[in-house]
């Protein structure tokens, strides 16, 4: 992007984070997500729906470098950052939760949210391992911010416990605080709900809700729980095959003729 290009975008509108413009992705004969446009303000909570292999987690491939777009542009915060590398994109404030938990199984909760956070941290590994009194300062910040990140999640009691040992719904909770540990200013959360019962959906929801304030995030989610994407939502995005067959908020979302029939209308308590 040229530089009188990214001022006359920030003139525009300062509080967009995330925003994608035609972004494509096709394997092979497949448009997986046909030219997406997203605006995501800051602050806001977005919802990405849609049937399954609409495309959705294949939107959040593309944002976090793990796919390169085919085609069409991303920018955060005004910087193009289309191909840019996973660590690099982490780096900038994104952090992400996968649609199959991916926690180190056989690592305690703990050593779980310090590797996340030792994968933000500035000193380089030659430094920490020389224990220069500025990488020694740095390790014990981020001891103390996980201890906090752990207390905050409701995680500490189990803050020694194996990972693989905790219940379905405690994992969820724990990839959410991994994700927190690289200080993120924009969050995606791949179907944090998934195989959640109504309880642990609601609970979820209003624990989203929390740390989007507390720690003052952005967040864009792709759920299949509707009464938790209705709530908690500020717009929704809906894909259907790779289109955007629908965009607004969720009054709007569900008096979507077109939504209503390609996703809304059906029994999705099948889908995961
Ligand atoms: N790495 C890949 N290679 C080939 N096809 C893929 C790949 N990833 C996703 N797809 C295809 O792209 C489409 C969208 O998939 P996906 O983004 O996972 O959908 P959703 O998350 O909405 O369920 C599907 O047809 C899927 O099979
Ligand atoms: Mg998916």
């Amino acid at each position: 992007m040229k530089t009188t290009d990214k001022a006359i975008d920030q003139i525009i509108d300062k509080n967009i984070v995330l925003r994608t413009e035609n972004m494509t992705m096709q394997f092979g004969g497949v448009v997986a997500v046909d030219n997406l446009h997203l605006t995501i303000r800051e602050h806001q909570i977005v919802a990405l729906i849609g049937p399954n292999g609409a495309g959705k987690t294949t939107a959040f491939n593309m944002i976090t470098g793990v796919y390169t777009p085919s085609s069409g542009k991303i920018f955060l915060q005004g910087e193009d950052i289309t191909g840019m590398k996973p660590d690099k994109i982490t780096r900038m404030g994104v952090a992400r939760t996968f649609q199959n938990i991916r926690l180190f199984k056989d690592l305690t909760v703990f050593e779980n949210i310090i590797i996340a956070k030792h994968f933000s941290m500035k000193s380089n590994v030659l430094s920490a391992t020389l224990r220069l009194p500025g990488a020694v300062r740095e390790e014990k910040r981020m001891r103390e911010e996980s201890e906090a990140l752990l207390e905050r999640m409701g995680l500490a009691d189990v803050r020694n416990d194996i990972a693989n040992s905790l219940p379905y719904g405690q994992q969820r909770h724990l990839e959410i605080a991994r994700a927190l540990a690289t200080s993120p200013n924009l969050l995606l959360l791949d179907e944090p709900a998934a195989g959640m019962n109504p309880q642990e959906t609601e609970d979820l929801t209003a624990s989203i809700k929390q740390i989007q304030q507390d720690f003052n995030l952005t967040v864009f989610l792709i759920e299949h729980h509707m009464d938790l994407v209705m709530e908690i939502s500020d717009r929704i995005y809906v894909l259907d095959f790779g289109q955007t067959i629908g965009k607004g908020t969720p009054g709007e979302i569900q008096n979507n003729q077109r939504v209503v029939e390609a996703y809304l209308g059906v029994d999705d308590d099948a889908e995961n």
